[in-house]
Formats: C-alpha cells, structure tokens, sequence
C-alpha cells in the first residue's frame, strides 16, 4: 500500500466541515475588516525566499523543499506566503491603484520540519498583509484582525505576545551587545544556541533548551534600545489594541523566526498546543519590498496555522457534523422503475435540492438502509403502482409518515 509521505495528510470527508468552518470564518471576518484574497502560485523562484526570509534562518537554512526543474531553474515550493505576495505586488504594480492594500489567503505550505504533533510538512495558514501604511493603527488593525478571527473561530483563552525589533539601526546595536552576552555564557549554552551567536544571535532568545533559557535568564533585552521613534510606534499600537479592549502581554524575548522584521512582532500562544504552542504570529516588515526589488513599502501582517487552530477546537471538543446533508433519496422498487427515478432525482435537483439515488441497483430494503445511513430527510419510491399511475410515494424519514402525491406536484412540494 503507497502511504502518503510522512508530514503530509489527507483531508477525509468526516473532517472537511470542520475545514469549510474555519474557511468560513476567515472569509467572512477579513471581509468585515475590507481584506480582499489573493491567490498565488505554490512554488515560486527560491531566491524569493532566500533574499527575504534570510539565509541565517532554519526556514532558508534547513527546511525549504527546493529542487532544480527540468529547465535547470532553482524552485522552492512555498514554506511561507508574505513574500510570495510582495514579489506578486510588485510583479502586478498593485501598490499603483491604491497607497494601502489589504490582502488575506488561505492555502498549503511547505516546510521539511521534524513531524510531530501540530508540525507537518504541508500544513495550510490563513494569513493577512496590509501594505502601505507605516502607520501603528494598521499594526493595530492586523492583530485585532487576528484576534477576531480567533475568537469567532470559537477560541477564547489565547495568550497574545508582543514585541518590539525596532528599526534597523536599534537592532544592529542589540545584535552587538547581544552576541558580547552570548559570548560570556558560551560554556553555558547548546551547541546549537552558541551555533547561532554569530550567524543569528538574536534566534538564541528562543530557544526552549532549558539549559539556554537558565543561560539567557539576564540578557540584555531590545526593549531597552528602543529609540524614540521605535518606542513612540511601539506605545501607538499598545494603546490602540488596548483601547480596544484587546489584551496582551509585552514579552521583551520575542524574535520569531524570519528575519524581514522590523518594529511590531506579535505571536499568539496557547497552552492547548503542547511543545508547539505559537498559533499564529506576524509583524512588521518595512524592508521586505525593497530588498525583492520594490519601492520602499511599508507592511504589516500575520499568518495562522490552520492544523493547529483545528487541534485547539478538537481539544475544546468542538465538533462540526457532515459537511453535505441529504435533502432527498430517490428509491426505485426494481431496475424497470430506474430512468423514471433518476430522471426525478435530476430535476429535483435542479429544483435546488440535494438529491442521491443508489448506484448500485440494490433491491428497495438496500436503499432505504442507504437512505438512513446518509441521514436523508425525505425518502420518494417509485415503484410498478406508482409508474403506472404517475405517482410517488413521500416518506418522511424524521416523522415515519407517508403520503402519495402526483409525478408533476412532488417537484413543488415542500421538503421543508
Ligand atoms: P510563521 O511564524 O513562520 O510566520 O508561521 C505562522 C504559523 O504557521 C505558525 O505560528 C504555525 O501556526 C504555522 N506553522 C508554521 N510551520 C508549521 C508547520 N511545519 N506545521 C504546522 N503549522 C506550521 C510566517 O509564516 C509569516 N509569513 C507570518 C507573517 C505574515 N508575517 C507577516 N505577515
């Protein structure tokens, strides 16, 4: 038997409504917040992802699937959608026919990661970017653009932390006192943290390496480099989340794993995740335009992982029921009755209901067994009696009771 590979997974009917669900939700609140979808190609150029993602980073460094096509063309298939979109911005000159834009998607990702509960290598986000402004009210509006969309997805209790990176001038002066901190603790910390102090010190603050954490527990945090002008942005969009009646916990030790970054990070957290416990997360990206070959561009945006939003809602217990419900079945006594049910079956349908009838060609005991199974409201025979008199019989499965109508009334009959 071929498997599927390892880190993927098949969406079988039982879990699909509950897919339709959160694609729902996410639908409908962007829209309330005037987020139009954009779709974009699953694999692009990989230097797309290397020049923004960051060579330093484990996504560019060690989890993209990338392959060389039959053209001898470097590919990499999506491990992320923000600079996907900037590269298709930039391509199309969206940016020409209005100074914001406001983006959502939906769709699978790509990420050879350890599979483990909550971390797949195709996994799907549903995430938003609004471009243009670098103003902190549209840092504001795309996390409160992401809370909604939790809490209307049904989840109550998640933590939301949020940081501060700074322009680029603050981190660079954080970066070198960060690294002469790392350096005085290298003999306490991993291999893997003291790895990173050159490459990517700022990495080191997350890891979960006990030994790291008891290491890092006096490091200097960016918080104190803040200039005024990043301080002043990062106060704006405390305040306006805050006024809002949004709560949110500043976390000093948030970097995220990207490094296009600049000023606002956020992450929700939630405890129901076990080991990976970030829901979501975004930010604020204000290089990100200019280093694909843009105008400067100033951004901000966010991404959620729709398994791990899944797994909060299957922990809550939440469930969601048939994706498809039955309206009527259209049974037939023998093969002889068939082209008039199938014909009946067909105009119910274009009538605007949901109709099945048996393939099978099963005897009458079958189908009603059928009909039951897939939780039919109505069940309509025909059989000898009925074809010769032009009538069907109407059984409505919920109450048990039956009725006769005429071949040409029962089309306008109320299945209600
Ligand atoms: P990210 O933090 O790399 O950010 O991913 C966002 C979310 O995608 C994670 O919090 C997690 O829920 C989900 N995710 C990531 N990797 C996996 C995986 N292997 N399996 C399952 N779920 C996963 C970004 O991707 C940024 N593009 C977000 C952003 C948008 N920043 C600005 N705009």
């Amino acid at each position: 038997m071929i498997q599927c590979v390892k880190g993927t997974k098949d969406l079988l009917p039982d879990s699909i409504s509950a897919w339709q669900f959160v694609e729902n939700v996410f639908k409908t609140v962007s829209s309330r917040y005037g987020y139009e979808e954009m779709r974009t190609p699953i694999f692009e150029k990989t230097e797309v992802f290397s020049r923004s993602i960051g060579e330093a980073t484990d996504i560019v460094n060690k989890e993209m699937y990338t392959f060389e096509d039959r053209g001898g063309d470097s590919i990499t298939l999506r491990p992320e959608m923000t600079a996907a979109l900037v590269r298709s911005v930039i391509q199309h000159s969206l940016m020409n026919s209005s100074p914001t834009q406001r983006l959502w998607y939906f769709g699978p990702f790509f990420r050879y990661e350890r599979p483990q509960k909550g971390r797949l290598r195709q996994f799907h986000q549903f995430g938003a970017e609004c471009l243009g402004s670098p103003n902190p009210e549209s840092d504001a509006e795309i996390i409160l653009l992401a809370s909604d969309i939790i809490r209307s997805a049904g989840i109550g209790e998640i933590k939301l932390l949020i940081n501060s990176l700074g322009n680029t001038a603050v981190r660079a002066a954080y970066r070198e006192e960060l690294v002469g901190f790392l350096r005085s603790k290298q003999n306490e910390l991993t291999e893997e943290s003291r790895n990173r102090m050159d490459i990517n010190p700022l990495r080191a603050l997350d890891s979960k390496a006990p030994q790291d954490i008891a290491a890092l527990e006096n490091a200097p945090v960016i918080t104190d480099f803040l200039d005024s002008e990043s301080r002043d942005h990062f106060d704006a969009v405390k305040g306006l989340i805050r006024n809002c009646g949004a709560e949110i916990v500043v976390q000093p030790r948030l970097v995220r794993g990207l490094d296009y970054y600049s000023h606002t990070v956020f992450e929700f957290q939630s405890s129901a995740l076990g080991a990976q416990d970030s829901l979501g997360g975004g930010g604020r990206y204000n290089t990100l335009f200019t280093q694909l070959g843009g105008k400067e561009t100033p951004a901000v945006g966010f991404a959620l992982g729709v398994e791990r939003l899944l797994l909060i809602l299957e922990n809550l217990g939440r469930s969601f029921g048939k994706s498809v419900s039955t309206d009527i079945f259209v049974a037939y006594a023998s093969t002889a009755e068939f082209d008039e049910a199938f014909n009946l079956c067909n105009q119910l349908r274009q009538k605007g209901h949901s109709v099945t009838i048996d393939l099978l060609r099963r005897s009458l005991k079958s189908q009603f067994k059928e009909a039951n199974r897939i939780g039919a409201r109505y069940t309509l025979v025909i059989g000898e009696e009925e074809m010769k008199n032009r009538t069907v019989q109407v059984k409505n499965m919920t109450r048990s009771e039956q009725s006769e109508r005429s071949m040409e009334t029962i089309l306008d009959f109320e299945f209600d």
